[in-house]
């Protein structure tokens, strides 16, 4: 049985690092060169064990079983109505007040031919945890190839019919951890199309807007902090980017979601997925209360997210992609974070 604090270390040829707990299967850091092989940790979060397990439960951690929102906590299947934890305002986030990232995972090492280490990790989610209907098990696989991809590959299969949107929420900033702000960052999101949010409801309205003439638009990249401080009333709303996008071309195949560039070490990160969409946050709520690596505070845009996954509220929303997994199907989802330099 693993314990929370177990810490597990995937490594390459190339010395490129990534390290996680049990609990929550949270990556604490990943470390990769710059172009002069510099190392650093691109991911923020603390500087032990410890303090992981007692600071932020969502810092790299995974989340469901439906990570984002889904309004008020409430959607039907099949007629029946379901109503989850309200965690969020009036909505329910990232599974509920016992989401999958406070879990133990169990964490067993496994060998897979393309990867230089993998990890397989594990959980059942019995019938009716935090109100959903149906025991999910779960299995994650963490795997680190040659060609500095870590790679995260969902699967989970369920006894009933039931919703569900697995994702990382680790927190980039391909300068370092605790080294300023990403607004310097440049990003390139794949995307013509986001799913704008509401202020009173605090999330998707359902449209799909173009991002064209916005500060949405990331199709050619640009720097992160051009949009933030911006006067777009989209940015207005939550005080920098904590959106939905819409991946162009979707068809279920691994594409491009997003690039991510820090100019000043040359680091670079591509992330690919096989999902419908990618949740862009620049952490707008951090506020420099808590202290995180190097033992500077975690500020304001300290780090970006980019959460691979279905569209928030997609339950409800019948333009949305479907959440909906049924006994016999098998939910899967692949992410791949490439670092080079
Ligand atoms: C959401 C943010 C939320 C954060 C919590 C993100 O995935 O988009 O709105 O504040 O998770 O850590």
């Amino acid at each position: 049985m693993s314990k929370a604090s177990d810490l597990f270390t995937l490594k390459n040829k190339n010395k490129v690092e990534v390290q996680f707990i049990a609990k929550g299967g949270q990556i604490t850091s990943i470390k990769v060169p710059d172009a002069a092989g510099k190392m650093a940790d691109v991911v923020i979060g603390y500087d032990s064990v410890d303090a992981a397990l007692a600071g932020d439960g969502y810092f790299g951690a995974l989340c469901g079983r439906y990570a984002n929102r889904v309004v008020k906590g409430k959607f039907s299947i099949d007629g029946v109505a379901y109503q989850l934890d309200v965690n969020n305002g009036p909505n329910h986030l990232h599974g509920g007040l016992d989401g999958f990232n406070n879990r133990v995972w169990e964490v067993k090492a496994v060998k897979i031919a393309k990867f230089a280490q993998a990890y397989e990790l594990s959980l059942v989610s019995e019938d009716g945890d935090q109100n959903y209907p149906g025991k999910l098990k779960v299995k994650v696989i963490y795997g680190l190839s040659d060609d500095n991809e870590f790679v995260i590959e969902y699967a989970a299969e369920t006894s009933k019919p039931t919703i569900i949107n697995l994702t990382s929420h680790a927190y980039f900033n391909l300068k370092g951890a605790g080294t300023g702000t990403i607004e310097n960052h440049e990003l390139l999101i794949n995307a013509f199309r986001y799913t704008p949010i509401d202020g009173i409801i605090g999330t998707v309205t359902g449209k799909i807007d173009d991002v064209a003439e916005t500060a949405m638009d990331f199709t050619e990249s640009k720097k992160i902090g051009l949009a933030c401080n911006s006067d777009d009333a989209q940015v207005k709303l939550v005080d920098g980017i904590d959106h939905n996008f819409v991946i162009n071309n979707y068809d279920g195949t691994i594409k491009l979601a997003a690039t991510l560039v820090d100019p000043t070490s040359g680091r670079k990160m591509e992330v690919f997925t096989d999902q419908p969409g990618v949740q862009i946050y620049t952490g707008s709520h951090f506020d420099g209360s808590e202290i995180g690596k190097l033992g500077a505070p975690i500020i304001k845009w300290a780090g970006v997210a980019l959460e691979t996954q279905i569209f928030p509220d997609s339950p409800n929303k019948a333009n949305f992609p479907n959440a909906v997994l049924r006994p016999g199907e098998t939910y899967k989802h692949t992410c791949v974070y490439k670092f080079s330099n």
